[in-house]
């Protein structure tokens, strides 16, 4: 797929996606820039309830493996 977290992947950008994008860890966790958080389309629910369990959660926390 070509969601961010295979997007980062490609050009060397290290961002850990344990579970391959099923949406069942939140190791592909990132800080989404102000400019781009609010013209990536939102969180399912599913992102939603998993980013509550990543770390230093933020406003602009996104699952990586989710912005498609
Ligand atoms: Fe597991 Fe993104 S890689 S939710």
């Amino acid at each position: 797929g070509d969601n961010a977290m295979y997007l980062a992947h490609r050009y060397d950008i290290e961002v850990e996606g344990a579970c391959e994008a099923s949406l069942a860890c939140c190791t592909c966790h990132v800080y989404v820039d102000e400019e781009y958080f609010d013209k990536i389309p939102e969180p399912k629910e599913e992102e939603e309830d998993m980013l509550d369990l990543a770390p230093v959660l933020k406003p602009n926390s996104r699952l990586s493996c989710q912005i498609i």
